[in-house]
């Protein structure tokens, strides 16, 4: 249908000229006011009434196949639907609370749990978890909604182990204790249950009756974590294995382990994770240009190397690999690491670099701590007062305070303390720094890597910076800079390291190059699909994964799912609903196709904003500009967690046949959108 007919089929063709004239499509006409109508020479009021009603309802029209197409495309936050999310739900309790009550009279009962659930609530909110209800002395807490992050399990584990800590150690009439449970899988966040204060919503799905079970099954102070959350967590924590235990409302014993408080490193998750799984596949050119940094920094002539690329594209294990290539030759490798969880606190990755170095246990007193750090740091000390600023730093007890410096001279003493540390190991021997994950940087450490990059020229030192593609380096265009972009895996590679992580489990062909396609030459997911793929393949019994075990079809493995929403929750409900909807749409989808879709929901400047914030964010690939630009998401596992993200009332195979139907039906959508050839896209707005 085109203008002309739809004039038609209301008796108003004499118009048609004119809308013509005007360029009025389809497009526009939800746009045409009543005033724009004047303009367009209908004079009558009967039919500007006439035409306005009827544009009313084509919108209507549209909003409504949209609605049953895209069943949930739209942000449970706003709306009330539901969603569907991986969840890592935890359950605080206090042991012993019937004895506090009949300790107590009632006002001082109130008191008592109001100290504990405000000490909750804060030690939560400071590791962005959601306190979701009060229950007496029990509290629910959800990690991973209303936003989720990459690490919501760990964020999780730390809350449970500082909770445990910080309860024991509040100043109540009664001294408390907490028993902790968390689990992590799949649920539905439904409709908001309940009014006022006591509005909760409603969560479905297994997962947080296994975690109230595991908090059953904690000792005092414990943290008792079920399987999908341990997984999660690979060797961050030290983890006690209970053995698998009978649980109320499952069939089988579950595996069960207990938090235990001390970290294996204060290295960040992925840190670990690199290296650790697959030895470097491809990548010849960058591990080129590194060795030749490598060679020119030995010389004396130091160099930067800016390593940027998308998330789980191989920045760390490269790093790693050019390590591992260096074992044996001469030099010191310093590794800084910055985390989100400390983007507030000023020159966390340093402080952090120093406690490692320095070899500080969990139960060192301050005297020891400050032996220990004092023997690393004087032989690159110029002064005594540098030790003391840097032991400030490390809030250690020191005179700091007698140094009589204003605040701003003490900043720049620190920061001059800190690089003659630089100084001093490169005089000895070439040193390899390695500084990772700048897009969470906090602002004095990267003044301090401002000075590093332009005292590095002249010393026997070779600074590798690595980030992702939000964060804006700003010291390219420097002799001694060099940037380096990680691209993504050729197909060839990506079959090299599914047979090498498949190992003896030798998958299928077919399942292989299914793999590799579906993980677009991202590394980590390749990595995880395959490690998915053998996991269920394997199945109790062990059999042999020869035929089994397709891939799902929207298999988005629970290790990536975290990830992946969270790239999703960073932009909004309103470009998550955008990207809700384009997902059920396709892998390709035109501007005209999701403005026809989304129109009765949004207005065309948020939808624009919408999808430059995810093309801004390097979820999709925009060619042209809107209204005329057509759009790519970048990963098909963006789109599949997008997808099922939004089809909480229907399963996401059902959610895309309605997507393809709609396809059919709409002019200018592409049939099949599951694989396209890439074209040549830019990105921009
Ligand atoms: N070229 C490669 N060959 C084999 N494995 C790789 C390769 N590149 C990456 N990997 C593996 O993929 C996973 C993700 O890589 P890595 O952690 O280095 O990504 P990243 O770019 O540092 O991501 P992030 O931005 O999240 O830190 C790791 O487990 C790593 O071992
Ligand atoms: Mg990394």
């Amino acid at each position: 249908m085109d203008v002309g007919d739809w004039l038609r089929e209301l008796g108003l063709e004499r118009y048609e000229q004119a809308f013509r004239e005007n360029e009025i499509d389809l497009r526009v006409l939800p746009e045409l006011t009543a005033d724009d109508l004047k303009e367009l020479g209908v004079v009558a009021i009967g039919h500007r009434r006439l035409l306005l009603k009827a544009i009313a309802d084509l919108a209507a029209g549209a909003g409504r196949a949209a609605a049953e197409d895209v069943p949930a495309a739209s942000p449970a936050n706003a709306t009330g639907e539901a969603e569907r999310r991986q969840l890592t739900v935890m359950f605080c309790d206090l042991v012993g609370s019937t004895p506090l009550s009949t300790r107590f009279d009632p006002e001082d009962l109130r008191e008592i749990v109001g100290t504990y659930h405000r000490c909750v609530a804060d030690t939560v909110g400071r590791f962005g978890g959601f306190v979701a209800k009060y229950m007496g002395d029990g509290v629910l807490i959800y990690f991973g909604y209303p936003e989720a992050h990459e690490d919501d399990a760990e964020r999780a584990v730390r809350t449970g182990l500082a909770l445990a800590e910080r309860v024991g150690r509040l100043d109540t009439q009664a001294s408390l204790q907490t028993r902790i449970g968390i689990a992590t899988g799949l649920v539905v966040v439904g409709d908001l249950i309940g009014a006022g204060d006591a509005q909760e919503r409603g969560v479905v799905g297994e997962t947080p009756n296994l975690a109230a079970r595991m908090q059953e099954l904690a000792p005092p102070k414990g943290v008792v974590v079920a399987e999908g959350t341990r997984r999660l967590l690979g060797e961050l924590f030290e983890l006690r294995d209970l053995g698998d235990v009978a649980v109320k409302g499952f069939e089988t014993p579950v595996p069960v382990w207990l938090g235990g408080a001390a970290e294996r490193a204060r290295e960040p998750l992925r840190a670990l994770r690199a290296g650790a799984l697959t030895p470097l596949v491809g990548r010849e050119e960058e591990s080129e240009l590194l060795l030749d940094r490598w060679a020119r920094a030995m010389a004396g002539e130091g160099q930067v190397v800016l390593l940027s690329g998308e998330p789980g594209i191989g920045k760390s294990q490269l790093t790693a690999a050019l390590h591992e290539r260096l074992e044996g030759e001469r030099h010191t490798r310093l590794r800084y690491f910055c985390s989100p969880h400390h983007q507030g606190s000023a020159l966390y990755p340093f402080i952090a670099q120093l406690e490692r170095a320095a070899g500080f246990a969990h139960d060192d007193s301050a005297e020891a701590r400050l032996d220990k750090l004092t023997t690393l740091i004087a032989p690159g000390a110029r002064d005594r007062d540098e030790i003391t600023l840097i032991a400030d730093l490390l809030s250690l007890p020191s005179d700091a305070a007698k140094l009589d410096l204003t605040p701003e001279r003490k900043r720049e003493r620190l920061l001059a303390a800190l690089l003659h540390q630089l100084d001093a190991l490169a005089r000895q021997q070439p040193v390899l720094m390695v500084v990772e994950d700048l897009h969470w940087i906090d602002p004095s450490s990267r003044e301090l890597l401002d000075l590093t990059v332009e005292r590095a020229a002249s010393l026997p030192v070779l600074l590798i910076m690595t980030f992702r593609p939000e964060f804006q380096a700003p010291w390219s265009g420097l002799p001694q800079v060099a940037a380096l972009t990680l691209n993504r895996l050729d197909r060839l590679s990506g079959a090299v390291m599914v047979e090498r992580i498949a190992g003896n489990d030798k998958l299928p062909d077919a399942l292989a190059a299914e793999i590799v396609e579906r993980a677009d030459g991202v590394p980590l997911f390749v990595e995880e699909l395959t490690r998915a793929v053998i996991e269920a393949g394997a199945g109790p019994g062990g059999e042999a994964l020869a035929g089994a075990t397709p891939l799902p079809s929207s298999g988005v493995p629970p290790a990536l799912h975290a990830s992946l929403i969270a790239r999703l929750d960073r932009l909004g409900p309103t470009a998550r609903e955008i990207a809700q909807i384009g997902a059920v749409l396709g892998r390709e989808f035109s501007y005209e196709l999701i403005a026809l879709v989304a129109q009765s929901r949004r207005a065309e400047a948020d939808l624009q904003a919408a999808l430059g914030a995810q093309t801004g964010a390097g979820l999709l690939f925009c060619r042209g500009i809107a209204p005329r630009s057509s759009y790519l998401f970048k990963q098909a596992l963006i789109q599949d967690t997008s997808l099922r993200n939004a089809a909480a009332g229907a399963p996401p195979g059902i959610a895309s046949r309605r997507g393809a139907n709609n396809c059919r039906r709409v002019p200018g959508a592409r049939r099949s959108p599951a694989r396209i050839d890439r074209p040549p896209l830019e990105r921009g707005g």
